[in-house]
């Protein structure tokens, strides 16, 4: 069985007292929530690279089950690389997440299918970081009927370089497959959120796509849906067979939406 995974994307917002103050937050209602149970979905939180260490040591004190994760990394290991930020570093200071491939990464920073697999491909090889591929359709792709054919392609080029294997690879200490999510770029930031059934479409058609090569690994590997999810319609996309959680970008931001999008999770995972 899939777990529901709810993560955070801060994206360039927070400072040292929020980075406290919201994982201590969310981790007090997280846990208030679950009356002394463990656990039943996963939370993740990515905030600036900054502040990976800090939410890191305040989620260890606070509830070691809030991972945390990076929003970038290089696809090289170490070297004359300025500005970026490693796997074997991220890693070193607990963070076993990143995300790859963000809409905005491709939008303003040049990402491009090839650049984001080589990044995929470069956490297949060390494995001790689970990469979150983020994939997702423009609005003019969308009306022009591209969606299929455009998430395709991001994730051929991944497949092209590490296999169905790279999905299927242990990550973190043997603990997780990679993660997929789905958001359409015109649904992020913008209030504007896809149905339930316009996200499950996407969703299956991703979860064939592994399928089509190893049905184990498609079966078992998590697909977020993402763009303007919150407390409202969170439970709603969950709900959908093939919607295994949420990246959550401007409700991530405050104790009291994030964790009514955990409670969300919550509710589907004891039902
Ligand atoms: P949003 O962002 O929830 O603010 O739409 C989602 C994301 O970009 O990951």
């Amino acid at each position: 069985m899939r777990r529901l995974l709810v993560a955070g994307n801060w994206k360039m917002h927070g400072d040292v007292t929020m980075t406290t103050e919201l994982v201590e937050g969310v981790a007090a209602k997280v846990v208030s929530m679950s009356e002394g149970k463990d656990l039943s979905y996963e939370v993740l939180v990515c905030p600036p690279s900054i502040y990976l260490s800090k939410a890191v040591d305040v989620a260890g004190r606070a509830l070691s089950e809030i991972k945390v994760g990076a929003q970038n990394v290089s696809e090289h290991s170490h070297g004359a690389y300025t500005g970026e930020i490693s796997l074997p570093m991220l890693s070193e200071i607990g963070c076993g997440y990143v995300l790859l491939g963000h809409s905005e990464r491709r939008q303003y920073y040049g990402e491009t299918n090839e650049s984001v697999a080589k990044k995929f491909a470069a956490c297949t090889a060390f494995g001790d970081v689970v990469p979150v591929l983020c994939v997702g359709e423009s609005l003019a792709e969308r009306e022009a009927g591209l969606t299929e054919q455009v998430v395709e392609n991001q994730i051929q080029a991944v497949l092209d370089l590490v296999g169905i294997e790279g999905f299927g690879k242990k990550y973190l200490q043997n603990t997780k497959n990679a993660v997929i999510a789905y958001e359409p770029v015109w649904a992020i930031g913008t209030g504007k959120t896809a149905t339930p059934e316009q996200a499950q479409e996407v969703h299956a058609f991703i979860r064939e796509m592994l399928a089509s090569l190893d049905r184990g690994i498609a079966d078992s590997t998590q697909i977020l849906y993402g763009g303007s999810v919150k407390p409202s319609n969170a439970l709603e996309l969950f709900a959908q067979k093939d919607i295994d959680g949420g990246l959550i970008g401007g409700a991530s931001l405050e104790i009291e939406s994030f964790s009514e999008i955990c409670k969300a999770a919550q509710k589907l995972a004891e039902s």
